[in-house]
């Protein structure tokens, strides 16, 4: 017993895993300097050259689409968009106050019910799967919306392409062509992010052997929270606490004050700016531009500038992803469901490399309780 406690009392805790690698990965590589890489290629020239389809490509089979690659993953992908009618009931019975979220976290859990053999765990299955999830997670959110405002559903067409179409099912009307790409911009640059909260928790669940639904619904779960994903819905309640740039200035400084984390500001990772924000902040100038709400780019900028000179960190990518969420008119509770529609390619891209690294993953911890208390029997306590 003694030796028990000296091996563990020497255990060194590395709070929040900060730095540690738990695996090795081929997928994405987030460079501290700021730059960010999908399987080898710089974001900055994939978000240039190459839509969200030929990315979730690149993520689920390690190289880019041929042009007939290319359009059967996107028939696949349309295919596959449409929901069993028995999930369209369920989202029906949730209570309307109930998070976007917390409906998104139970329905991918429930779709596992619709897999003729979620425990079938061949390649050739879980890509079949990973293109599932892909393509119905945006349709859990967007029928959820529909729903919830009391408007008709929205049937696919294979009219459009994959981030369009998720406009389309979720508003009702096609996207025009600055939309259009600002969408497609906004998934490219959410796609995949190394060992973010979300894809860890991802990935600890695949390492058990577990099914690739229960590992989304975990990073579903784990993206919900406002230190994560959950940061872009709160950037927004910001904004519309602070009414003029004259009061950022107080309106941060009483936020560091009070010790408050400002929402859509820092990284765990990066030490330079997030590469993700310079796209994310021109798609948000030019939809501000368009829908006449340049103050709020303005401020966003004013806010941006105070951080930075009070506490030297940067914008993260929640930051300008809320503004352009909100200029595509899409409601605040719903931002971090178009980051989970995104991110899902990357989530079901870790599963499968976890599912080949075969290993369980377990970390240890440094036991600081009690030892050997003198047990005393119920009535007696
Ligand atoms: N507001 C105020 N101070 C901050 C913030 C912030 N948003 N972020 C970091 N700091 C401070 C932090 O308190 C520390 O200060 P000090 O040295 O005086 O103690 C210093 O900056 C360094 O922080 P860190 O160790 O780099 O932060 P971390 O790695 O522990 O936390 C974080 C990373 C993302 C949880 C944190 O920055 C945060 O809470 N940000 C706000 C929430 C947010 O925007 N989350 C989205 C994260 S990125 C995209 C995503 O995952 O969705």
């Amino acid at each position: 017993m003694i030796q028990h406690m000296i091996n563990n009392h020497d255990k060194v805790v590395t709070r929040g895993l900060r730095d540690v690698a738990a695996a090795e990965t081929k997928i994405s590589f987030v460079d501290p300097l700021g730059t960010l890489y999908y399987l080898g290629y710089n974001i900055d020239a994939l978000v240039e050259h190459v839509c969200y389809e030929e990315v979730v490509y690149l993520i689920l089979y390690g190289k880019l689409p041929t042009k007939n690659e290319l359009d059967e993953l996107r028939s696949q992908l349309i295919s596959e968009m449409q929901l069993p009618e028995a999930i369209v009931n369920s989202i029906k019975s949730f209570p309307l106050t109930s998070h976007p979220m917390e409906v998104l976290r139970t329905e991918v859990s429930h779709l596992s019910m619709y897999d003729p053999d979620p425990d079938y765990t061949s390649e050739q299955a879980n890509r079949r799967r990973a293109i599932r999830l892909v393509a119905k997670v945006p349709t859990i959110v967007s029928t959820l919306h529909r729903l919830r405002t009391n408007q008709q559903l929205v049937a696919p067409s294979d009219e459009f392409g994959f981030p369009e179409h998720f406009l389309y099912l979720f508003r009702g009307k096609p996207a025009d062509s600055e939309e259009k790409e600002s969408i497609d911009r906004f998934m490219t640059l959410h796609a995949d992010h190394g060992f973010n909260a979300s894809t860890f928790a991802a990935r600890v669940t695949a390492s058990t052997n577990s099914d690739m639904y229960s590992a989304v619904t975990c990073a579903v779960g784990t993206l919900k929270g406002p230190l994560h994903g959950g940061a872009s819905e709160k950037v927004m309640y910001m904004l519309d606490d602070i009414n003029t740039e004259a009061e950022v200035e107080d309106y941060i400084q009483g936020m560091l004050d009070d010790q408050k984390k400002i929402m859509g500001f820092g990284h765990r990772v990066y030490r330079a700016e997030d590469p993700r924000t310079k796209h994310l902040r021109e798609i948000a100038e030019n939809l501000c531009h368009r829908t006449n709400t340049l103050n709020l780019y303005n401020l966003c900028i004013r806010i941006e500038n105070v951080v930075h000179e009070k506490k030297k960190i940067f914008p993260n990518v929640d930051f300008y992803a809320a503004v352009t969420l909100n200029a595509l008119g899409v409601p605040f509770e719903f931002f971090t469901p178009f980051f989970a529609s995104s991110r899902v390619s990357g989530w079901t891209a870790h599963v499968m490399e976890q599912y080949k690294d075969a290993v369980l993953l377990r970390p240890s911890s440094r036991y600081v309780g009690e030892y050997g208390r003198p047990f005393v029997p119920i009535e007696k306590r």
